[in-house]
């Protein structure tokens, strides 16, 4: 048994942040962002926070699959911007569903997140544990975004996607996931490190910070990497992918994973353009807008595939 995605939803906040709203924040300019990362604009939330901006991402997720809220025996959300700790965002996405038969929890690994997620439901799904799972990606970095660093301000974007599984005889395929700790200095955001009442320290609430060029050469080398081992290890001929569903982080990134894997960008789907990088619901969103627009048929074979902070890195091959 394994666990087919029965329907997708994906939710942005209505406010539009262009590139010139950004050059007017920090030294920068639509030219500069444009070429090096493919981003022309991004949404920022205004009020809302992750849980509802996963809720509704869920929502619409239940609606297109045509499953009950009540049908879900597992929520597992993915976030590193969760709006409390506690409880769990995928606890107030539960409340907010009315998923009264759910058990929710978050999971937290970066841009990664949607791929251990649904490995995570996956292997559930595969034990007999639950049958109908809903897993979310969703992120609030505007909340963690230095806004006066350019270098790392006007990439991210806020947003969330989701996707209901159940379980069926065919949909996820395989998962290669892999992290590398000692890398972690690479892409880093402080939250309440080492601060009480004996050592007298404040607890310290830091921004992202990352090296930008050491997560480039990361990310170039290890997409393909892991998408060639997904493949191999299901004896999947790289010719029967009809979508590589990447994580957008950056144009260039995607168009390198493209040369290096001898696909054409035609399968490398994109909308970086519109949303920036909003982390671990970049492939949720994408994997939404290709089914709402009716790109994916059943039977289609697709990878999803992540990578980001941790360091961490997956990808997922599974048959439509
Ligand atoms: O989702 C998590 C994973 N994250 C990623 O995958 C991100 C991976 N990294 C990247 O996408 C790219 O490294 C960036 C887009 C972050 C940066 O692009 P880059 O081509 O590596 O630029 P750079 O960091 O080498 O910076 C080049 C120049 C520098 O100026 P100097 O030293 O050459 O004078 C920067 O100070 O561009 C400058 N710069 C900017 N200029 C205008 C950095 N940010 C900006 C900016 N506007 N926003």
């Amino acid at each position: 048994m394994t666990s087919k995605v029965m329907g997708t939803g994906s939710y942005v906040p209505e406010n539009i942040v262009t590139n010139e709203d950004l050059a007017k924040l920090v030294d920068t300019s639509d030219e500069w962002i444009v070429s090096r990362t493919g981003i022309h604009e991004r949404r920022i939330a205004m009020d809302e926070g992750t849980s509802a901006m996963a809720a509704e991402a869920g929502r619409r997720a239940l609606e297109n699959a045509g499953i009950g809220a009540e049908e879900l025996d597992v929520i597992v959300l993915a976030t590193t911007t969760p709006d409390n700790l506690p409880p769990s965002g995928a606890c107030e996405v539960q409340a907010a569903l009315g998923a009264v038969n759910a058990v929710a929890f978050d999971i937290a690994a970066a841009c990664t997140g949607f791929e251990f997620a649904l490995t995570m439901v996956q292997a559930y799904v595969q034990t007999g544990v639950y049958r109908t799972g809903l897993v979310i990606g969703a992120e609030c970095l505007s909340k963690i975004v230095d806004w006066t660093d350019r270098a790392t301000c006007v990439l991210f974007g806020d947003g969330a996607g989701a996707a209901v599984v159940r379980a069926d005889e065919s949909g996820v395929i395989h998962s290669v996931l892999g992290s590398d700790g000692t890398k972690g200095p690479v892409l880093t955001c402080t939250s309440r490190s080492t601060g009480n009442f004996l050592n007298g320290r404040e607890p310290k609430l830091g921004y992202v910070y990352m090296d930008g060029q050491e997560v480039f050469r990361f990310a170039v080398k290890k997409v393909p990497e892991c998408i060639r081992r997904v493949l191999d290890e299901s004896n999947t001929d790289i010719n029967e992918i009809k979508y590589f569903v990447l994580h957008q982080a950056n144009l260039r990134i995607c168009e390198s994973v493209a040369k290096r894997l001898h696909v054409s960008m035609d399968r490398i789907p994109m909308n970086i353009g519109a949303y920036g990088n909003t982390s671990g619901a970049t492939v949720p969103i994408l994997l939404d807008e290709l089914n709402r627009e009716g790109k994916l048929e059943r039977g289609d074979k697709i990878v999803l595939c992540g990578f980001g902070g941790g360091l961490t890195w997956g990808a997922v091959l599974l048959e439509w």
